[in-house]
């Protein structure tokens, strides 16, 4: 066969599909790949030509640092909202690496077992408080819980008059960003107004009017020094200390869904208080699995290549099908059936299980707070299953997978909270 022969990628015929992406939100991908019988297909999004990819092989090739670069790869869209601009996510080569350690530096195994041991207190606090009111909205007071865990763990001082519009913002910031109008707007306003917030904070600790200990992220990121030898712009510091505190504020997403799975699925909460092996982390890899959280990510091509004979050019967008791959019938037996055992003798692959991101953590984009989202959620997820009893008042759950970041609609609301009795 001709190795030089190239066969077109499959087309999603038409114009621009920005207005079906809105739509048809974490199915887009997969839509697509069903009907035109592909795990590759070449589309218009965002006004340009974009690939989008699925499956075990396209992560692979995806997360080759040869092959793909992030320069220009977020829409402006998303940089106004949920990233900010200049941050991590936009680096590559020895600035990403560089950027990346530091990042990393954040997450020994001391600084989990800090944020794990912030995250109980805050649980008891809020089982005190939940037990003097008729019912609370789970969502909005669990994003405020960690918005108190992620400024104290990374040395962010933060008053309780201001627990309330803080946790709103950080949690618009994601919300906005798969979205136009108002809800888009909100996140950018958010973002305006966070940014601010972690620019003075920055400038406080330059000029020696606040200290926040050594090893917090606080310190890190204002006295970090880039290959150059120079500080962060105050900019740039605020959107990699915002790049810590929001991701945090978003585990209560990952929180809800262990809620919801645990209503659903009524079957699992005796194996979870009977703290049945690894069953915990089991349960806490299928909520990551099961739920939809990040639908894609992004790459733009960095030089012309051929992948399966299909040709790849320079500059173009590339989106991987992240919800696609948690759902995929060739990596996961049963995929829409939600199951914490499938995770009993699972081999772990840097390309099949990449609910926040794959490759290598270090060297390529994969999220820097994986290990801990994973320990925030086991922590929460013991107490919602072990400690406390709650009822559910009449609402509803469903989950609109249209929508992009998305969640039961109601919030997930409970009523009736007692300390369950040992
Ligand atoms: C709430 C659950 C979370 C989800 C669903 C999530 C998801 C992701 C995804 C999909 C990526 C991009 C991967 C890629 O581009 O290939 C990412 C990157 C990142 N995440 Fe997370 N993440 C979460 C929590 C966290 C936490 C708790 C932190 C920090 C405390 C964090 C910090 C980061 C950073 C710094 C990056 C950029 C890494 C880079 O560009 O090298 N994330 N995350």
């Amino acid at each position: 066969m001709d190795g030089n022969l190239k066969v077109q990628i499959p087309q999603d015929e038409g114009l621009e599909k920005s207005l079906s992406l809105l739509s048809e939100g974490y199915l887009f991908i997969q839509n697509r790949c069903k009907r035109l019988q592909t795990d590759i297909f070449q589309t218009r999004l965002f006004a340009q030509n974009v690939i989008c990819m699925t499956g075990k092989e396209a992560a692979e090739i995806f997360y080759d640092n040869d092959k793909f670069e992030r320069k220009r790869a977020l829409p402006k869209r998303v940089q106004k909202t949920l990233t900010g601009e200049k941050g991590v996510q936009g680096l590559d080569g020895h600035e990403h690496q560089h950027r990346k350690h530091m990042f990393m530096s954040l997450m020994s195994d001391e600084r989990l077992k800090d944020i794990v041991d912030l995250t109980k207190k805050q649980w008891e606090i809020a089982i005190v408080k939940w037990q003097t009111v008729d019912q609370v909205v789970l969502f909005d007071e669990v994003q405020e819980m960690l918005c108190r865990i992620s400024c104290q763990w990374a040395g962010v001082p933060l008053r309780e008059d201001e627990v309330k519009q803080r946790a709103d913002d950080l949690g618009k910031m994601v919300d906005g960003f798969g979205a136009v109008g108002p809800r888009h707007w909100q996140g950018k306003g958010a973002r305006k107004r966070s940014e601010q917030w972690i620019e003075e904070i920055v400038e406080k600790i330059r000029s020696g009017e606040f200290n926040p200990p050594k090893e917090t992220a606080a310190y890190t990121i204002a006295w970090h020094q880039e290959l150059n030898g120079q500080l962060l712009e105050t900019n740039i510091a605020a959107v990699e200390l915002l790049n810590i505190l929001r991701p945090i504020v978003a585990i209560a997403t990952y929180i809800v869904f262990g809620a919801h799975a645990l209503h659903e699925h009524p079957e699992y909460v005796e194996k979870l208080q009977h703290g049945e092996g690894q069953f915990v982390q089991q349960f806490v890899q299928e909520i990551r699995r099961f739920y939809p959280f990040t639908p894609f990510v992004g790459a733009r091509v960095r030089h012309d290549f051929t992948w399966k004979q299909h040709p790849f050019n320079r500059e173009t967008l590339v989106l991987l099908d992240i919800y696609g791959m948690n759902h995929d019938p060739r990596i996961w037996e049963q995929p829409d059936v939600f199951n914490p055992e499938r995770f009993n003798d699972w081999k772990r692959g840097n390309f099949d299980f990449i609910p926040q991101g794959g490759g290598d953590r270090d060297r390529g984009h994969r999220c820097a707070g994986e290990w801990l989202t994973i320990n925030v959620m086991e922590a929460s997820l013991n107490y919602l299953a072990n400690q406390i009893d709650y009822e559910l008042p009449v609402q509803d759950l469903s989950i609109n997978l249209s929508r992009i970041p998305t969640l039961p609609t109601s919030r997930f609301v409970i009523s009736k909270v007692s300390r369950r009795a040992r």
